[in-house]
C-alpha cells in the first residue's frame, strides 16, 4: 500500500518503479530435478523437517482429511521424504483421521534407504493412549511402531501400549516434545520427518524445534473453518529461509529451511 501512495505522489510512471526490486520469476527448465538429491538432509545432526499440504487460502484440511489437497507429484513426493527419514512423526489425530497403516516400502525408494532398516518406524503422538493398538499401524509394522506420550498417560493403555511399541516417556502433563527427539536421536533416528497434523507440529515449531517445512501449495479455495497447518501457540522465531521452489501442474512444492539450530 505505501509503494502505491509513493508512485501516485511523484506522478511518475508506474512502470519504472516497478522494475525495481528483487522479484523474480520461477524458471521453467527444461530439465527435471533429482529429488533426492534436492531433498537430501544435511550430512550430520539432527534434523526435524515437516511435510503439509495446504490451499490457497491456508486451509489444511478437505472434508476433514489432507488425502484431497494433494496431486501425483505431492504423492511422490511424501512417499519419497518418508524414504529419506529415519522415522516418521504423526499426531494421534492424524493417524485417528486418516485411517494412518504403518510406513511400507516403495519400489521408487531404489537406493535411498541403503544401510538403514527398509522402512522408517512411524511415530505417534498421544497423551491418551486412544489408540487401536490391534490396527495395522502396530501389528504390519515391518519396524516396531514408536509411542511419544507423557507421563499422565493412564497406566493400563500405557502397559497395553508397551506390549505392541517401543514407547517413550517425555514430560509429565503433555509430552516435552525436545526431550522425545532427543530420545529419537539416541535410537538412531536423528533424520525426523513430521507428517502434522496441525496440533502437533503447532507445538513443534512454538518449541523452536522445526528444522524445515516442506509445504505443498495446492491451488484449491477451501474456505470454511478447516485447520491451517499449525494450530498452536505463537512462534518466537517466525522467519525461515527458502531453499527451494518446485512447481508442477499449477502446484507449488515450497522447502524452508533454517540455517542454524
Ligand atoms: N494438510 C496437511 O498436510 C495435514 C497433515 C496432517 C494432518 N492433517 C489433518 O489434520 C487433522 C488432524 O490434526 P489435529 O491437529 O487435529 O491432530 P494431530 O496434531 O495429528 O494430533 C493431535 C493429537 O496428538 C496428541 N498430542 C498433541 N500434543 C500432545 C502433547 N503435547 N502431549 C501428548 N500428546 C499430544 C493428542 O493425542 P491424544 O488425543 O491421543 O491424546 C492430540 O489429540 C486431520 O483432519 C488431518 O487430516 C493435515
Amino acid at each position: 500500500m505505501r509503494k502505491f501512495a509513493q508512485i501516485a505522489a511523484s506522478g511518475r510512471p508506474a512502470a519504472v518503479h516497478y522494475r525495481e526490486g528483487s522479484m523474480r520469476p520461477l524458471t521453467s527448465s527444461p530439465h527435471h530435478v533429482d529429488l533426492a538429491e534436492q531433498y537430501a538432509y544435511p550430512p550430520d545432526g539432527p534434523w526435524l523437517r515437516a511435510n503439509m499440504v495446504a490451499g490457497l487460502d491456508g486451509a489444511a484440511q478437505r472434508d476433514e482429511r489432507s488425502g484431497g489437497l494433494g496431486n501425483e507429484s505431492d504423492k511422490r513426493l511424501f512417499l519419497l521424504l518418508r524414504g529419506l527419514a529415519d522415522a516418521v512423526i504423526v499426531g494421534a489425530g492424524t493417524v485417528r483421521a486418516e485411517g494412518y497403516g504403518p510406513v511400507r516400502p516403495v519400489p521408487e525408494w531404489g537406493a535411498v534407504r541403503d544401510g538403514r532398516p527398509p522402512v522408517p518406524p512411524l511415530v505417534i503422538v498421544s497423551r491418551s493412549l486412544g489408540l487401536d493398538f490391534d490396527g495395522p499401524a502396530f501389528t504390519e509394522a515391518q519396524v516396531p511402531t514408536i509411542v511419544l506420550t507423557c507421563a499422565d498417560a493412564d497406566p493400563e493403555r500405557l502397559r497395553e501400549a508397551r506390549a505392541r511399541a517401543e514407547v517413550i516417556v517425555a514430560g509429565e502433563r503433555a509430552l516435552d516434545f525436545g526431550v522425545a527427539f532427543r530420545a529419537l536421536a539416541a535410537l538412531g533416528h536423528r533424520r525426523l520427518l513430521c507428517e502434522g497434523g496441525p496440533a502437533v507440529l503447532g507445538q513443534i515449531a512454538a518449541a523452536g524445534l522445526l528444522d524445515e517445512l516442506c509445504l505443498t501449495l495446492s491451488p484449491m479455495l477451501l474456505g470454511g473453518d478447516a485447520l491451517r497447518i499449525l494450530d498452536g501457540p505463537t512462534v518466537p522465531d517466525p522467519a525461515p529461509t527458502l531453499a527451494h521452489a518446485l512447481t508442477d501442474d499449477d502446484f507449488l512444492f515450497l522447502r524452508y529451511t533454517r540455517a542454524t539450530r
